[in-house]
């Protein structure tokens, strides 16, 4: 039977029991911060069983993908030297939550084993926990098993626990026996660490939950938590007692001794380089389809160790290229039709791991020369200095443990603090790096705080909701210990879901829970390039140090960021399509309201360029293609053609983010197809400096929200118009002539009702001293000069003023006929009646204006002049 068939038959058997059928969880514990790896299939349904968590089944069954290299649970070692030791394989298991417990988890398991894979009854061996005699009881009296195939075992082997605190219980297990001829003796006797009896199920009996001082608490319900290791259970059902020898891993070392040109068998030493090759191309293909990256530190490091590790078993079956990523398609062919992940990242794995062992090869034989030196300067029996093994890791890249691999089996002994004492200099010097780096404002508390617990790891790009451990509080200058309700302060985790402000991109908003206590982020900012501090407030319980917190980022904040972030990019590329090559990034912020964009063009952007860039950005929203993030060199990257980020630092390897037409070096949050983006709409386009245009512009809810508004005014418009609305620019032509006409018409009626007022007011002049006096308040003439000119015209002669109230101001004009002008002058006139109502003026002999400023006395200043002419 193929593993691929067993896998199938176990889901298909605790499907048909009921169960329900769960995808594998992610190696990377989005649950659980306290452990480095998945390592069990139990770990998605921590929560579950201590009673956090509810789901929508009571009973499940799983292929879980489980890593053991590095933390509590490491087999890298062993690995390649065993047949049954993997960093990566699969656990079946089945689980109750509260539904049944110790008596049919047993009775499905020997049903599956004994009838499903029809395995002999008499080669199965069990053990249950030395006090469990309710198990003891169900195995031998309710399955029959008779007592020469049971052993009751203590705690370190049947008591499970899947860490430190967390929920455990009594456990049983069940072995296979290969058969005398190979070597071993069943569990609890001296030889059990042989091959024969290999322990292929264990069913835990999850009753506590152990609590950080050890005490079990019990859980509110009795649950089951079952595991058993696919990669064993196929080497029985094959026949072999090797893992190696079964179908799956024959075609992986296949595929390796294709490329190597190695065959199998050729030596022990080859073969067991075939079987490592095999081994890590699993856990580290796995590894990158969850989103785990090569680093210097946590979970990035354990795969390049995995990885470096497998080049140099590669360099030992003669090669002296990258081609370890040239077996990813053999994996994908074995396993990616039931896990997907393996196919969508394919690309990425090929990519990463030819990028990693490029660079790896580089040194890589530098560096075994530096061994073999090292090894004949200690001699026999010898230490390798410290700084030697510092040399090869900080160098050549030699993790100490690839170190200690290659020297397996040779007598030296390696100087371990001697390489620590080295360690602890480089982060001095690191140390006063950061001081040159412009963040010696930080706190001292920051930089102890990195030098601790070095590197946040950013879950954020797969997941919004995650566990982590708090490993620093940060208020004002000090680190703390506990934060109480009200107190503001920084808060920094192991791990965390929040993206923080970088490369244009606003920090994330969320959550930290702990039980009943709250912090509030109000924004995330990163510090010393790669510590996450998540700013806010408690505003519930308190926090500790060192407990584990739920974070929980704002999604549909999130989400509208992510937004604007790929609409950046589409808007960068049709920038460039629509205004030019010269078009230049100057600078960019996405948050959740909008997008901004400062580039080098030395004009506005026209109404229909703008209405070009959105129909094509908006094109490429619609034509929903998928948004890849592509790992690569920065040279790889520059030679695709992507556009790099304005400002933006890149470590070795970069995030190359293709979307539609666009490709951008970006470590930005983004959609997954740009379809997510829903509209686009430019809201502003203005100039920020010589040759520099802003474009701000809105996506998704906002833009639509923007139409809604412009059409609620549109709408309003027509309604009082009386037209409907797409009469309105129609209406308002029609509107605008009319309303010319009026004016023209009302100006003609004003003409003529002024000449009809000038001949009644002639009538009103008087007689000082034989000169001709008409003073007047004409508030309806709108051309006073004129008016002037035609009185004057009138009178034929004498001395006119007229005055006119505008408001809170006064105007004033004053005439005299050219017969008089010897001994009038029309400036002094209209002077002294401007003085009267709070004003001044003045002007030629003939004509002059003012102004003043009390209205109220304008009458009386007008009839002030006939006093002036006496
Ligand atoms: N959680 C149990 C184990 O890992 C089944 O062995």
């Amino acid at each position: 039977m193929k593993t691929s068939e067993i896998r199938q038959k176990f889901l298909n058997y605790f499907e048909s029991k009921g169960h329900a059928l769960v995808d594998s969880s992610s190696l990377v514990p989005h649950g659980d911060p306290t452990l480095m790896f998945t390592n069990a299939g139990m770990v998605q349904f921590k929560h579950t069983f201590l009673g956090n968590e509810t789901r929508a089944y009571s009973t499940a069954t799983t292929s879980q993908k489980c890593v053991r290299a590095g933390g509590k649970h490491n087999d890298l070692e062993n690995v390649g030297h065993t047949a049954r030791h993997h960093t990566f394989f699969e656990m079946l298991g089945n689980f109750s939550f509260g539904d049944y417990f110790k008596k049919e988890a047993i009775a499905y398991a020997w049903e599956f084993l004994t009838v499903e894979l029809g395995l002999d009854k008499d080669r199965l061996f069990v053990t249950v926990f030395e006090d469990d005699d309710e198990a003891y009881d169900l195995w031998t009296k309710g399955i029959g098993i008779s007592e020469d195939k049971i052993a009751r075992i203590g705690a370190k082997d049947n008591f499970w626990s899947m860490g430190d605190t967390g929920p455990c219980g009594p456990c049983s297990e069940i072995f296979f026996d290969h058969g005398a001829d190979v070597w071993g003796g069943p569990p609890g006797t001296p030889d059990e660490e042989g091959d024969r009896f290999v322990e292929i199920w264990n069913l835990v009996f999850m009753q506590y939950d152990r609590d950080a001082e050890g005490t079990l608490n019990p859980l509110p319900k009795p649950s089951v938590d079952t595991g058993m290791g696919l990669e064993r259970v196929a080497a029985v059902m094959q026949g072999t007692h090797d893992n190696y020898s079964t179908d799956l891993f024959q075609n992986l070392i296949e595929a390796a001794c294709a490329v190597t040109g190695v065959k199998q068998g050729a030596g022990k030493e080859s073969d067991v380089s075939l079987r490592v090759l095999a081994d890590h191309l699993r856990s580290v293909s796995f590894l990158l389809a969850d989103g785990v990256l090569p680093s210097n530190e946590g979970r990035g490091f354990v795969l390049r160790r995995i990885l470096r590790r497998a080049c140099r078993h590669g360099r030992l079956l003669g090669m002296h290229e990258a081609f370890i990523y040239k077996l990813v398609p053999a994996l994908v062919a074995e396993m990616g039709s039931h896990f997907v992940e393996l196919v969508e990242a394919q690309g990425n794995i090929e990519q990463v791991v030819r990028i990693e062992e490029e660079r790896f090869i580089k040194t890589l034989d530098k560096g075994l020369k530096l061994v073999e030196q090292a090894v004949m300067d200690a001699g026999k029996g010898g230490t390798i200095p410290g700084k030697t093994l510092f040399t090869l890791y900080d160098t050549f890249g030699f993790p100490t443990d690839l170190t200690a691999d290659i020297l397996k089996g040779r007598d030296v002994a390696l100087d371990m603090a001697g390489f620590e004492v080295c360690m602890e200099e480089q982060r001095n010097r690191a140390r006063a790096a950061w001081g040159g780096s412009g963040e010696s404002a930080l706190p001292k508390a920051v930089f102890e705080l990195r030098e601790t617990h070095g590197a946040t790891e950013f879950l954020g790009y797969n997941t919004l909701l995650a566990e982590g451990v708090i490993t620093g509080l940060i208020q004002g200058e000090n680190a703390v210990e506990v934060l109480n309700e009200g107190d503001e302060a920084w808060l920094v985790a192991n791990q965390t879901p929040f993206y923080a402000e970088s490369g244009g991109q606003a920090g994330d908003t969320g959550l930290i829970t702990v039980a009943d206590a709250t912090f509030e982020v109000t924004d995330t900012k990163k510090v010393l390039s790669d510590l996450f501090v998540h700013i806010g407030k408690v505003t519930k319980g308190s926090f500790h140090i060192g407990g584990s917190a739920h974070f929980a980022v704002t999604g549909l904040r999130r989400d509208a960021i992510r937004r604007n972030h790929t609409a950046t990019h589409l808007m960068h590329s049709v920038l460039r399509e629509v205004l030019g090559d010269h078009v230049k990034q100057a600078g960019s912020l996405v948050n959740a309201e909008r997008l901004r964009f400062d580039f080098s063009h030395h004009q506005p952007v026209s109404d229909a360029e703008k209405a070009d860039i959105e129909a094509r950005v908006n094109a490429a929203v619609w034509a929903n293609d998928a948004v890849e993030t592509k790992l690569m060199t920065q040279d790889e990257a520059v030679a695709s053609g992507a556009m790099a980020l304005f400002g933006e630092k890149y470590g070795d390897e970069v995030r190359v983010v293709s979307a539609g037409f666009s490709t951008e070096l970006c470590g930005g949050t983004h959609v997954s197809r740009t379809g997510d983006i829903g509209l686009f709409r430019i809201s502003s386009e203005t100039g920020i400096a010589a040759g520099v245009r802003r474009i701000e512009a809105l996506t998704g809810q906002a833009a639509y929200q923007s139409y809604v508004v412009d059409a609620d005014t549109l709408n309003v418009i027509a309604n009082q118009m009386k037209v409907r609305t797409f009469e309105a620019v129609d209406g308002l032509t029609t509107l605008q002539g009319k309303l010319k006409e009026a004016d023209k018409a009302l100006q003609s009626l004003k003409a003529k009702a002024s000449t009809g007022m000038l001949d009644d007011l002639i009538g009103t002049a008087i007689d000082v001293n034989g000169i001709k006096l008409l003073t007047a308040v004409v508030n309806d003439v709108a051309d006073m000069r004129d008016f002037m000119d035609k009185a004057k015209g009138k009178l034929k002669s004498g001395i006119i003023v007229f005055g006119q109230v505008k408001g809170e101001k006064v105007q004033l004009v004053a005439g005299v006929t050219s017969d008089l002008l010897k001994q009038f002058h029309a400036g002094n006139i209209v002077r002294e009646v401007a003085m009267l109502c709070g004003g001044k003026g003045g002007g030629k002999p003939e004509l002059a204006m003012a102004g003043g400023t009390e209205p109220a006395k304008l009458k009386a200043a007008l009839a002030s002049v006939s006093e002036t002419l006496t």
